[in-house]
C-alpha cells in the first residue's frame, strides 16, 4: 500500500485525475471504477478541464459506480446517476451504452444485485477503481461489520452514514434507509484502487485503514490485502498518519 500527503484537496484532486487520464490514454476501453460523494468532486472538476483540453475520447471506456440509493428515481436531484451526469458524463465523450450505475428504481432487487456482478464479471473486471472512504470506514456502501467476500447487494445503512449524507439532502429524514453497493470482495477484485480521503472528520479512519488492525469493523482496513492500492490523502486527513 502507498500513501501520498498533499498540501491541499486541490493538488490532491489533480493529482488523482492526472492518473485517471494516464490510465485512460494507456488503455482507452479501460473498465473504471467510479465514486460518488463530496471528496472526488474536486478530482471530477479537474478530469473535465483536463480531458476537454487535451480531447480525450472516452469512446471505449466502460465505468461502473460503487454504488446507488435504493430505492431512488435515477432523476432525483441526489442519485448517484444525477450525480456523475452533472460531474462527469454530460462533460465527456463517453457512450451511454458503456456506463453502469446499479438501479435505484428496479422492483426485483436481488436480481438487479446479480446482474450487477455479472456484468462486472463480463466486461473483465476493473483496470482502476476509484474510492472514497466514510467516516466509520465504509468503502462503497460496504458499512463496518460487512463480509469481506460480501459480493453486490442491498444493504441498510448505518445512522452514522445517513447522518453524514444528510447534507446533501433537505434533511435526515429524506436520505433513503437502502443502498446497493458492490460488495468488498468485488472491489478487490479491481487491479489498482486510489482512495481518495480530505479533511480532518476523515482523519482518525484513515490510519485506522492505513495502520490499524485488519477487521471487518473497519471495512476500508481490507484494502492492506489488496496489492495495488494507493492512498491521497490531504495534511488534515493526514494528522494521525
Ligand atoms: C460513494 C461511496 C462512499 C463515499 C464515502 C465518502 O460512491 O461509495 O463510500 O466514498 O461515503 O463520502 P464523502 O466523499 O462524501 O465523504
Amino acid at each position: 500500500m502507498e500513501v501520498k500527503v498533499f498540501d491541499d484537496y486541490h493538488s490532491l484532486s489533480r493529482y488523482a485525475a492526472n492518473l485517471f487520464l494516464q490510465q485512460v490514454r494507456q488503455k482507452p476501453e479501460s473498465v473504471l471504477g467510479l465514486a460518488t460523494g463530496g471528496t472526488p468532486e474536486g478530482f471530477y472538476r479537474q478530469l473535465v478541464q483536463m480531458s476537454n483540453e487535451e480531447s480525450i475520447s472516452y469512446k471505449a471506456i466502460r465505468t461502473f459506480n460503487l454504488d446507488e440509493y435504493y430505492p431512488i428515481n435515477h432523476n432525483h436531484p441526489q442519485s448517484y446517476w444525477t450525480f456523475m451526469k452533472n460531474h462527469l458524463f454530460s462533460h465527456v465523450s463517453i457512450n451511454e451504452n458503456n456506463i453502469f450505475i446499479p438501479n435505484g428504481e428496479t422492483s426485483d432487487v436481488e436480481r438487479e444485485c446479480e446482474r450487477y456482478e455479472q456484468l462486472l464479471k463480463e466486461k473483465g473486471g476493473i483496470d482502476l477503481q476509484i474510492l472514497g472512504i466514510g467516516e466509520n470506514g465504509h468503502i462503497g456502501f460496504n458499512e463496518p461489520g460487512a463480509s469481506f467476500a460480501s459480493r453486490t447487494r442491498v444493504v441498510e445503512l448505518t445512522p452514522n452514514t445517513i447522518q453524514a449524507n444528510s447534507r446533501f439532502f433537505t434533511s435526515a429524514q429524506d436520505v433513503p434507509r437502502h443502498a446497493i453497493t458492490m460488495g468488498i470482495a468485488s472491489i478487490l477484485e479491481s487491479k489498482k484502487i486510489i482512495v481518495l480521503a480530505s479533511g480532518k472528520k476523515k482523519a482518525k479512519v484513515v490510519s485506522e485503514a492505513i495502520n490499524g488492525k485488519v477487521t471487518e469493523e473497519v471495512p476500508a482496513s481490507v484494502l492492506q490485502h489488496h496489492p495495488n492500492v494507493l492512498f491521497l490523502v490531504d495534511q488534515e486527513a493526514a494528522v494521525n498518519l
